[in-house]
């Protein structure tokens, strides 16, 4: 896909003001993997996702990208346009776009599908780092295969 067909509408995807973290457990017990995480450095909703992944043990570092620059790094490393989110994480050789949940990210990790990565579009709304899981909106995690193909591959209630 040319650059240039990027839609205007998808890059003012923007993210929600100040979401809040869910509670956080105590104390991280285990090392987590290394993550990397693309992201807009005025965007507060990824740091919320990215303080979630630090207090489970995951080991982050975070690059500021954003705009045309971030949605060219989503778009050339396999994300499909319809599956994009606002930050963009890569762990272990995966992708990892938007707020997807911890189990979701450690079940690919220990089941290592032929894959690009997860991803959750948009930024529903009880997700991680997306508000207060008691009044989660109904949404799906996706496997995003190498052609592009997405599978669902967690599903989330509303709650
Ligand atoms: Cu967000
Ligand atoms: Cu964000």
């Amino acid at each position: 896909m040319s650059h240039d067909t990027i839609s205007r509408r998808t890059l003012l995807i923007g993210c929600a003001a100040l979401a809040t973290a869910s509670p956080l457990t105590a104390l991280a017990q285990r090392a987590g993997p290394a993550i990397h995480v693309m992201k807009d450095p005025n965007c507060g909703c990824c740091s919320a996702w990215i303080g979630i992944l630090e207090n489970d043990g995951f080991g982050v570092t975070t690059e500021p990208s954003a705009g045309t620059l971030l949605m060219r790094y989503k778009l050339d490393n396999g994300i499909p346009q319809e599956m994009v989110s606002c930050h963009t994480g890569s762990v272990e050789g995966y992708m990892i776009e938007g707020h997807v949940p911890i189990a979701d990210i450690r079940r690919l990790l220990a089941e290592r599908p032929d894959a690009v990565g997860l991803a959750l579009p948009g930024m529903p709304y009880g997700s991680p780092g997306m508000g207060p899981e008691s009044e989660r909106e109904a949404y799906d995690v996706f496997l995003i295969r190498g052609d592009g193909s997405t599978e669902v591959f967690a599903s989330y209630a509303a709650a």
